[in-house]
């Protein structure tokens, strides 16, 4: 088989996020290890001057000093050239007045990934969809370089950014507090305690009067743990 059509596994959670050098707008980045100890969103959109793109470019840019609370960096990728990343961010900030937003500044790095050797090791071409751009793939990646979170969008839908700080925020969540967080779960409502691990544990969580604790069966208790704890644990002072 030639080189090029040699199929590159696609990146799965729990993988130590696949390491590579590239250049940005920001300079050149060597990706995972230089993040080592931050949080870190590797996140493709398919090109530059596109509308939905730019929606979504003036949103995470617009919240990035959120996700910076929560120490976590953005890096964005396209398959274009460094130069067309450069026009598009001045234009975006000159130009382009949207939803209340304008004067944006997008200050985390973009790489130019023209070769596509970065999309391509993390499945960020996806054949069916596109064979030239990037799908709107997000890796949301710890601070010991180990990928947490996977979600993957086609071309004609933008992203959520509220939803990729609430990821954030319950994955540190869940490590911070040894918690599970149930559907649609957001800061301050209730999380899920680990599921018992034994017949006695089982009978203690039913027999249990705490106060803060709720089992709605022996394998699906919940407790209260309040926004401001949350905030305080996770965000730099
Ligand atoms: C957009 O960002 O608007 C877009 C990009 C590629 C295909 C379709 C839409």
């Amino acid at each position: 088989m030639e080189e090029q059509n040699v199929a590159i596994p696609m990146p799965r959670i729990g993988d130590k996020a696949p390491s590579f050098k590239a250049v940005t707008t920001q300079g050149e980045i060597n990706f995972p290890e230089q993040y080592a100890g931050n949080w870190v969103i590797l996140f493709s959109h398919p090109a530059d001057f596109t509308p939905v793109c730019t929606s979504e470019f003036m949103a995470f840019a617009t919240l990035a000093d959120e996700f910076e609370k929560y120490n976590c960096k953005l890096v964005g990728l396209s398959i274009d050239g460094l130069y067309s990343h450069i026009a598009w961010l001045r234009t975006i900030k000159e130009k382009i007045d949207y939803k209340g937003m304008k004067n944006v500044e997008v200050k985390f790095p973009l790489i130019e990934d023209i070769s596509m050797n970065v999309a391509k090791k993390y499945g960020m071409v996806q054949p069916g969809e596109s064979t030239t751009q990037a799908v709107r793939a997000v890796f949301v990646i710890d601070p010991q370089g180990m990928i947490r979170t996977i979600l993957y969008y086609p071309l004609s839908l933008g992203r959520n950014f509220d939803e990729l700080l609430r990821v954030v925020i319950a994955l540190q969540t869940a490590d911070a507090f040894k918690v599970a967080t149930p559907a649609d779960w957001r800061p301050g409502d209730d999380v899920i305690v680990p599921t018992a691990g034994s017949c006695g544990v089982a009978q203690e969580r039913m027999e249990s009067k705490a106060a803060d604790v709720h089992c709605h069966d022996w394998f699906f208790c919940t407790k209260k743990l309040d926004k401001e704890t949350i905030t305080k644990t996770l965000t730099k002072k």
